[in-house]
């Protein structure tokens, strides 16, 4: 079976390896050092066998696990495990996991070692890269958090077979958006290989799951603390963030925002005169279709344009002085960043 590894060039820098039945490796290389694996009560009794008899702490599936009550759970378990400043934390599921696992491993002891095991496609070609740990607080999403890099990440692509149809669709919103942010041709292959892709056959996965990494990890080495290129993920997102804050915050899933915050971001950039791929709509369109993704606003549930416009301006991270800036493509693998939205676009783009 194939497998491929990808190095992330951060201050520390890490492997992340992608293939199939990875887990036992992952467990066998941290077996002499202390551990607790951290994961969620929907992926412990699917994939925390691997890890034996680990110390387990397990919380809550969802956003809600995102809290500085569980957070501070979390740290209390570290301290009655006996954590020493040498042990690690294994981080096993989605995204939250890997937030609330990252976080807590930065703070304990001022900081130990985490390993980043995801189990949701969008934790394996994005969140479990990058070093972004976070929590939510009451005014908002991802308000507390830090970076603190893994050193190093497993991502089992055969632990994606047990995942919710709508969360392995969600996840390939992302798979999308990273090959707009860098991998041009990934964009037409995910068109021809869509079938094997929905399918879920884990040689299909892997060279998807592998070539994300890659366009994340060249981004992250490039600006591992977003001061710059690294806002260039963010495509799509402020339009998604808009739409997620207009439907209500969980109703519609996050990657199904970002494609049709794909979209607009496209439509946008050729209303602006800045797209230089003219086949890049009809390239995008194909490829939403193909994967089941929607690319219009009518394909979600009916969001009113007063609602979207004040969803936009809710966005803290693409807005200066209330005015959204957007992230916006030329073409793939060609994007610009801090583009001002004025009112007359978004007035046409979101009705
Ligand atoms: N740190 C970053 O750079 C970064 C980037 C993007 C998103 N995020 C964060 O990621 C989070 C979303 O992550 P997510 O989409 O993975 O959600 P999630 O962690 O909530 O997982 C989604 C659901 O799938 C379940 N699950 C996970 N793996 C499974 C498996 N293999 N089989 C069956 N069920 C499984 C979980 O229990 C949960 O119910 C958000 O909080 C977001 O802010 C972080």
């Amino acid at each position: 079976m194939t497998r491929a590894t990808v190095e992330v060039r951060t201050g520390y820098p890490y492997e992340v390896h992608i293939g199939s039945d990875l887990l036992p490796e992952a467990a066998a290389r941290i077996a002499k050092r202390t551990h607790v694996v951290l994961t969620d009560a929907h992926v412990a009794p699917l994939w925390a066998k691997a890890f034996g008899a680990a110390p387990r702490i397990v919380v809550a599936p969802g956003e809600a696990s995102k809290s500085l009550r569980v957070l501070e759970s979390v740290l209390d378990e570290l301290v009655a495990s006996r954590m020493k400043r040498d042990g690690l934390v294994v981080c096993l599921g989605g995204g939250v996991v890997g937030d609330l696992g990252g976080l807590a491993a930065s703070l304990y002891m001022r900081g130990i070692d985490f390993v980043q095991c995801p189990t949701t496609l969008l934790a394996q070609v994005d969140s479990s890269v990058g070093g972004k740990t976070a929590i939510n607080l009451a005014g908002g999403k991802n308000l507390a958090g830090t970076f603190h890099q893994p050193i190093a990440v497993y991502a089992d692509v055969a632990t994606l077979a047990t995942l919710a149809d709508e969360e392995f669709t969600s996840g390939l919103g992302e798979v999308v958006k990273s090959a707009l942010v860098g991998d041009p041709s990934l964009l037409d292959e995910l068109t021809e290989n869509a079938g094997a892709i929905r399918a879920r056959r884990v040689e299909a996965l892997i060279p998807v799951v592998e070539r994300c990494v890659r366009v994340k990890a060249a981004v992250v080495a490039a600006d591992e603390r977003e001061a710059g290129t690294r806002k260039t993920l963010n495509l799509g997102h402020t339009f998604a963030h808009a739409i997620e804050h207009a439907a209500g915050y969980g109703t519609v899933p996050h990657g199904l925002a970002v494609s049709v915050g794909l979209s607009l971001a496209v439509r946008a950039s050729a209303r602006l005169g800045l797209l230089s791929d003219p086949e890049l709509p009809e390239r995008l369109a194909r490829v939403q279709t193909r994967l089941g993704l929607p690319s219009e606003l009518e394909h979600l549930p009916a969001l009113t344009p007063a609602a979207l416009h004040a969803g936009l301006t809710h966005d803290k991270k693409g807005q200066d002085a209330g005015r959204p800036r957007l992230v916006l493509p030329r073409a793939a693998g060609d994007l610009v960043l801090d583009i001002p939205a004025d009112d007359a676009l978004l007035a046409e783009l979101l009705g």
